[in-house]
């Protein structure tokens, strides 16, 4: 490879999707094995792409601060990667949970994912434990289980290479993302006890047709006047969302898997701030009384050459 080629961080939500977790024990062979590992992200993406062009699938691998460490990969690491640290509020906690490596499977057929996952965890089997596998879907059209539709706002086109991927500003790492993911569960029962006029003063947008509120309607805590933040100069600040809800409807259990990625950590540190702690302090995110982070980790996901490199 002699261009820079990302990981597929810019592929838009599809309709089924496998997030896995994994944490790395400190086995003698856990370094062939990431080696191996790395060989085969590049194997699975050229394969599915070869023999399912129609599905857009894909598999994005991230690696943690901690596993970067225990893997000895180069130093010094990506300029923003570290452990996430929590971000507390009056109310709530966006809280860091730990996990070493991140599995983002994407693709329209389901058993290309599952075949995907399975190869993954066959190989990481002898050296890692799962801490976590979520399967999200495409709730009609791209709603969260909450019922509004998720990801309008997101960048387009150039854009989102623009805000998804590492620039010059880390010359060593350009072309990598920054990755971070909740799992989020809703209390259900709480929400759908709001009207919808309720619901959509939480989020800022109506919710049959997904149309943004008036800035003087809008509630200074809805979801996206508190997510919606800007630089310095006045410039928008985004970063590419690929939210999936996923849930158990015999268990009672839904949630929305939030999912981003970013050319700086600190764009998305940002919106979680002015979410969590609130915008002033003590006006935090009223989305969050109806949906709770229960795990909240920073991944680096490195580009093909690197994956090459890594592979030896
Ligand atoms: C917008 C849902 C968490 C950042 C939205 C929208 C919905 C939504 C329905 C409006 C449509 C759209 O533009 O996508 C959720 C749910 C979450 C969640 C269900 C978890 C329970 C987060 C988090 C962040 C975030 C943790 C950032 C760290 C944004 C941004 C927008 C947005 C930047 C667009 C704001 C704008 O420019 O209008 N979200 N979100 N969201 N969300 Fe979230």
């Amino acid at each position: 490879m002699n261009t820079i080629e990302s990981q597929n961080v810019t592929d838009y939500p599809n309709s089924n999707t496998i997030f896995t977790v994994w944490k790395l024990n400190e086995e003698p062979q856990l370094k062939n094995v990431f080696q191996e590992l790395c060989a085969l992200v590049l194997n699975l993406n050229n394969s599915v792409f070869n023999r399912f062009p129609d599905s857009r699938a894909s598999c994005v691998m991230g690696i943690s601060a901690d596993a970067w460490k225990k893997l000895n990969l180069p130093n010094p690491m990506p300029k923003e990667l570290s452990d996430f640290e929590e971000i507390k509020g009056v109310k709530h906690t966006a809280v860091s949970t730990p996990g070493d490596l991140h599995f983002h499977l994407r693709a329209d057929n389901k058993s290309v994912i599952f075949d995907m996952a399975i190869e993954i965890a066959k190989l990481l089997s002898s050296v890692a434990e799962s801490v976590l596998e979520v399967h999200g879907f495409k709730y009609w059209d791209a709603r969260s289980i909450l019922g509004f539709v998720d990801g309008t706002e997101n960048p387009h086109g150039e854009d989102r290479d623009y805000f998804a991927k590492i620039g010059d500003e880390d010359l060593q790492y350009k072309g990598g993302s920054y990755l971070f993911v909740q799992k989020y569960l809703h209390n259900m029962d709480a929400w759908k006890s709001l009207s919808t006029e309720d619901q959509e003063k939480v989020i800022g947008r109506s919710k049959e047709n997904d149309i943004e509120m008036s800035d003087e309607v809008k509630p200074s805590n809805s979801h996206i006047a508190l997510a919606n933040i800007e630089g310095e100069n006045g410039e928008e600040l985004k970063i590419v969302r690929d939210n999936m809800p996923f849930g158990s409807p015999s268990t009672n259990e839904f949630g929305t898997y939030f999912i981003a990625y970013s050319s700086t950590f600190t764009t998305t540190k940002k919106m979680l701030t002015n979410m969590f702690v609130g915008d002033p302090p003590g006006n935090y995110d009223r989305i969050l009384d109806f949906s709770t982070a229960v795990t909240g980790t920073l991944f680096f996901v490195p580009t093909r050459n690197m994956l090459d490199e890594f592979s030896g």
